[in-house]
């Protein structure tokens, strides 16, 4: 199973646990940051394993078991914290992981990792799809994994045989133009010289350097402006995190997300719908110790704990869902808010603090301290070991001033790849950008989460856009069937079930992703009866 974590720098490790579900009794347990003696034990710093400063690698997307075989597919994600990695030199097994597991043991069979040394919070986001293709006449049973960085990797179940060749590419490139490229510019951060990209299947999602000036639309607000920010930031494939900005194309939350991709048993085709959303990632350093002296104990614990996904002044960033923090005083409860740290709400993570510097974090919340030159001799908060040096300004789409995507359509996609034969099938354009649909600018797709459903009778359902609707193609090209609009957007992939030989397909409407209107309501859709 899996449990939630943070994945901040005090991350608790992303150990793999299994139960007897009869008797509720721990069966087995799989480091995921080896311990000494273990396999992959020297791809960490040697006291990594006793997580006083590195964590996570953990499993938060779900996994898929080959019953027959009895093995259990893992798809772990990056080791805490996720944008420095000074800390944890080295490859960073088995963080970015498909783990092939003995599901009666725990045994590692086989793994393969995807990100070396990761160091852009590229976790593996959905579950593998579980595939069995024909390769040279004979049929395979394959597992494939899509990942946010927009490959699909195929695997044979069994031995993770790659059925197709992956390459290390040197990465970033070490020279552009031959002007020498700095790996990173991050002092004490060592980045992984090399990363896996397979030669086949192309990718799903354009990328960083695929975007070019001609990229960044007229239409935009302020295009000068974004113009100069995009010549400015790090575009290489793979560029490391950095002070001037790198632009992290597919973004954060990845080409594919957590919906996963849909896998046709019959005909070994794989459909994936992607998120074409840049982002903009951007390094800060954090106060040293000195300067945190020089901090309020309040702001020292924001600027900690919260700055990373509230900005470091605590403007947020609403439209990617991580809301401002100022003038909490007029808006806000004090004993609310005590509780919401601890609890967490959505996406936030409950964070555990001390007392007092709880206590003093809502005094600067609730802008109630009277001196901010560190009002006390005694530091409520050690500068610890889990500091990193670094921090990210936060989760920054590369959007203009009125919340629109700063360069060129499609925001989202779906395509169909044959595993038999590695081929792209045919490429969509899924859903519409409301906003822009009323500017007249159409066909551009919009971002979205959750995944496909494919049937044997040639159907692809799929909702998941931004735009609220729920859509049938033809799943050999392509083509549009049927659509329609739902009581919210629904961010989930559908689920398909039969009662009495009669088909429904069911749907989880939530909206509030995305800035779609909110909703509350399931959505279930029926065959006519025969
Ligand atoms: C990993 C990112 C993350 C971190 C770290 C984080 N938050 Fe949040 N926070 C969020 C998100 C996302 C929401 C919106 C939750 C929702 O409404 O679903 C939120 C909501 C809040 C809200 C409610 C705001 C409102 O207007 O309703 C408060 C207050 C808050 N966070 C305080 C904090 C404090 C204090 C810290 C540091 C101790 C912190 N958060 C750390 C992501 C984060």
């Amino acid at each position: 199973m899996t449990v939630r974590l943070s994945e901040a720098s005090d991350a608790a490790p992303g150990d793999i646990r299994a139960f007897n579900v009869r008797t509720g009794e721990l069966a087995w347990v799989f480091h995921t940051i080896p311990w000494p003696g273990e396999f992959g034990y020297e791809t960490f710093p040697e006291d990594a394993w006793q997580n006083t400063y590195v964590g996570a690698a953990n499993n938060w997307s779900g996994m898929s078991v080959d019953r027959k075989r009895g093995i259990l597919f893992v798809p772990t994600g990056s080791a805490a914290y996720d944008f420095y990695g000074g800390n944890r030199p080295g490859e960073n097994l088995f963080s970015d992981c498909l783990l092939a597991l003995d599901a009666r043991t725990g045994k590692r069979i086989w793994h393969y990792q995807f990100v070396h040394h990761d160091i852009w919070d590229r976790d593996l986001p959905a579950p593998p799809n579980l595939i069995t293709l024909t390769r040279n006449g004979r049929r395979v049973d394959a597992v494939a994994q899509v990942t946010k960085q927009g490959y699909v990797f195929v695997f044979n179940r069994e031995t993770g045989e790659s059925l197709f060749d992956i390459n290390e590419i040197p990465v970033p490139p070490s020279d552009i133009n031959e002007i020498p490229v700095p790996p990173s510019d991050l002092p004490g951060e060592i980045t992984w010289p090399t990363q896996p990209i397979p030669v086949k299947p192309a990718p799903f999602a354009r990328m960083s350097t695929s975007l070019t000036e001609a990229d960044i639309p007229e239409w935009i607000a302020d295009r000068e402006k974004i113009l100069q920010g995009f010549k400015n930031y790090r575009k290489e494939q793979w560029a490391p995190p950095s002070r001037e900005g790198t632009l992290l194309f597919p973004g954060y939350d990845g080409a594919a997300e957590w919906g996963g991709a849909a896998a046709d048993p019959e005909t070994g085709i794989l459909y994936v719908n992607a998120n074409e959303m840049a982002w903009v990632m951007q390094m800060v350093e954090v106060p040293g110790a000195q300067a945190l002296q020089a901090l309020s104990p309040g702001e020292r614990i924001y600027s900690t704990r919260c700055a990373s996904c509230h900005g470091s002044g605590r403007q947020g960033n609403p439209a990617s869902g991580f809301p401002a923090l100022t003038g909490l005083k007029n808006r806000l409860d004090k004993n609310k808010v005590s509780g919401l740290i601890a609890s967490g709400k959505g996406m936030m993570p409950g964070i555990s603090l001390p007392e007092a510097e709880k206590e003093a974090l809502l005094r600067f919340l609730f802008e109630e301290e009277t001196d901010n030159t560190g009002s006390t001799n005694q530091p409520v908060q050690e500068i610890r070991k889990d500091q990193v040096p670094f921090v990210s300004t936060g989760y920054n789409k590369f959007l203009d001033a009125n919340g629109l995507p700063a360069f060129s359509p499609p925001y989202g996609s779906m395509t169909a790849i044959d595993l038999n034969t590695g081929e792209h099938l045919w490429r969509i354009v899924l859903g519409e950008d409301p906003q822009l649909k009323k500017m007249g600018i159409r066909n551009t797709g919009t971002e979205n989460y959750g995944g496909p459903v494919v049937t044997r009778n040639g159907l692809l359902f799929i909702a998941a856009t931004k735009d609220g609707k729920f859509r049938a193609f033809d799943k050999k090209n392509g083509r549009l069937l049927w659509e329609t609009d739902l009581p919210a957007a629904s961010f989930a992939t559908p689920a398909t079930y039969e009662i009495n030989g009669r088909q429904f397909i069911v749907l989880a409407c939530g909206g509030t992703k995305l800035g779609a209107p909110k909703g509350n309501k399931y959505v279930a859709y029926a065959l006519p009866e025969r």
